[in-house]
């Protein structure tokens, strides 16, 4: 037997544990793996032969440890509306001898996925994601470094928001859900988060800032300084999420990024120094934590097994704190949001603290 395994859509840390995590326990079987590169691509054009690489237990060690994708990304659609490769998908899977694909991917990559496997090509989906916003898992790959990134982050620039007593806009991804923002905010003590599921005022921005420092002033010490996180998603109401550029990717997206920057020049006015600095790349870049090596591992574990057992259509996830399997379309429901009324205080434009503390 021998299973093709790619990795589409952007990057995330955790993406070559589980593709470690496959060649292990396909190796013990006697099953062969190669890798697909850049995605669909692989798959999608005539000239593959420098797509296809072979993958033996000697990888394991190294790339088990290792960020991005040793497999590369891209955001290939093989099932376009006006550009449609199901047939050249089969055609390649038959001409390289792949019995099965394994697809490592989001709500794009799973979702094509799932086309093409109701057109009779047998895939298992693993999810990843930093921004953990897919259906049908409560965990995606990614997600955990992304946020310690966050973390981290924030404390740096803590301390120069501080030295400079200054509003600071600290943006990290999450294109339509707010989690990096909620719980890296969080775990950051900031001022503010700004979610997408939130649209917000200005005026209300102004008003809780200033709350914040009377807040502080009142407990007796003088904090003159304000970390705000904001989701690139994020976005004043009746007013869109700013773009990076006009570029819309295979699968209809936009580039989010810039609100941070924006909201910055908007506040301008209001207080003496405000900052700004994006995260971007540097949270999806991060070697794996410890918690996206492990649950990649497990999950390149468990979608041999379905591969073995022929449960195609089916994706590896988590559920409450168990290794689960849903149906592939599971992920084509609307994305994994933060629910609003129960985690995020409209009041203080923060994060809700009195709820039960793993939530969400
Ligand atoms: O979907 C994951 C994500 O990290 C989003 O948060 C972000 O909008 C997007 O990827 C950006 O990816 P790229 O710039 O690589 O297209």
């Amino acid at each position: 037997m021998r299973i093709g395994v790619l990795t589409g859509g952007g990057d995330a840390p955790g993406l070559n544990p589980a593709i470690a995590g496959v060649v292990e326990r396909a190796s013990i079987d006697g099953i062969e793996v190669v890798g697909l590169k850049r995605g669909w691509q692989a798959l999608s054009i005539r000239e593959n032969d420098h797509h296809i690489v072979k993958l033996g237990p000697e990888i394991i060690r190294e790339w088990s440890r290792l960020g991005g994708s040793k497999l590369q990304c891209s955001r290939t659609n093989p099932v376009k509306e006006d550009n449609d490769r199901t047939d050249l998908v089969k055609e390649n899977m038959k001409k390289w001898g792949l019995d099965a694909l394994i697809a490592i991917g989001g709500e794009d990559t799973l979702g094509a996925a799932e086309v093409l496997n109701a057109r009779g090509v047998p895939v298992i989906g693993i999810p990843k994601t930093i921004d953990r916003d897919l259906a049908g898992t409560e965990y995606t790959l990614g997600y955990d470094t992304a946020l310690n990134v966050i973390c981290e982050s924030a404390e740096r620039v803590a301390h120069t928001a501080e030295s400079h007593e200054t509003i600071f806009f600290l943006e990290v991804m999450g294109r339509h859900a707010g989690w990096l923002a909620l719980r890296g905010g969080e775990s950051a003590f900031a001022d503010v988060i700004l979610i997408p599921e939130y649209p917000f005022s200005v005026h209300k921005l102004i008003s809780v800032l200033k709350e914040r420092q009377r807040e502080n002033e009142h407990l007796g010490f003088e904090h003159r300084y304000k970390i705000i996180v904001v989701a690139e998603g994020s976005h004043i109401e009746g007013e869109e999420a700013v773009r990076r550029d006009s570029k819309l990717d295979e699968f209809g997206h936009y580039s989010l990024g810039g609100v941070g920057d924006y909201l910055k020049g908007l506040l301008e006015h209001e207080f003496k120094h405000t900052r700004y600095t994006a995260l971007a790349y540097l949270q999806r870049g991060a070697p794996p934590t410890q918690r996206d090596r492990q649950i990649g591992r497990r999950f390149g574990h468990a979608a041999v097994e379905l591969v073995k057992n022929g449960k195609f259509g089916h994706m590896v996830g988590v559920q409450k704190s168990k290794l689960t399997v849903v149906p592939l379309r599971e992920v084509r429901k609307s994305p994994r949001l933060v629910d609003v009324d129960k985690l995020y205080d409209r009041e203080r434009l923060n994060v809700k603290i009195e709820n039960p503390l793993l939530e969400g």
